[in-house]
């Protein structure tokens, strides 16, 4: 996944507890095959395992009533590799900063889920293989020029949790054209055209393609 460092304090801000763990063998009655890896390297991305909620809904809504920001909603469909097929059993784990640019109030088991904050959150595909989520719109780190962003991780049937591209904001001034050039567009193009709708909510679309310009997919 891609990386920043962060500033001391979001860091400091961090507390300490312990993790979730997969159906046991005894829970699946069979040993489980082992997971295939792909994507090279994602660091936290076992987060995604930290709270995971037993059932999953194709949308959540991952800000607390009264989250300070601006409302912001993503929708979109997620694909097989053909670009084509709807995917459906597809997990979307989500999160990002506040509207202060931190990852504040983190609450998992574990570090790297507190890591990820408050906002943080999980949605299942189902045949039609859309996603939504209802959110804030994250600010970027403090003092800082990287870009408003939200961490994505894909997690399906048999396969290795794997990042793709962060979802970023066409019209955000640190998008900057070197960095747009930059983007490795992992499950296609990341970046969101957020246009307002007349209740003040940022709407915007991304469609994914699970797979694409994923190492070792
Ligand atoms: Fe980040």
């Amino acid at each position: 996944m891609k990386t920043y460092l962060l500033p001391a304090f979001i860091l400091f801000s961090i507390s300490p507890t312990s993790c979730q763990e997969k159906p046991s063998v005894k829970e699946t009655g069979a040993r489980a095959a082992p997971e295939r890896r792909v994507g090279g390297s994602c660091e936290c991305c076992e987060a995604w395992r930290d709270g995971l909620p037993e059932q999953l809904s194709w949308q959540t809504t991952i800000s607390p009533e009264g989250e300070p920001g601006e409302p912001l909603e993503v929708s979109g469909t997620i694909y097989r590799k053909d670009g084509k097929t709807p995917a459906a059993g597809v997990i979307l784990y989500v999160y990002h900063t506040d509207r202060e640019g931190r990852y504040s109030r983190g609450a998992g088991a574990t570090e790297c889920a507190r890591r990820h904050g408050l906002l943080r959150s999980w949605m299942k595909t189902g045949a039609d293989g859309r996603y939504r989520f209802r959110t804030i719109r994250p600010a970027s780190y403090p003092q800082s020029t990287i870009e408003q962003h939200i961490h994505a991780i894909i997690k399906e049937a048999g396969m290795g949790e794997y990042w793709i591209d962060d979802f970023v904001f066409d019209d955000d001034p640190f998008l900057t054209a070197a960095l747009r050039n930059r983007l490795a567009e992992r499950g296609g193009s990341g970046i969101l055209r957020p246009l307002k709708n007349q209740q003040g909510v940022w709407l915007a679309e991304r469609d994914i393609v699970l797979g694409k310009n994923v190492p070792g997919y």
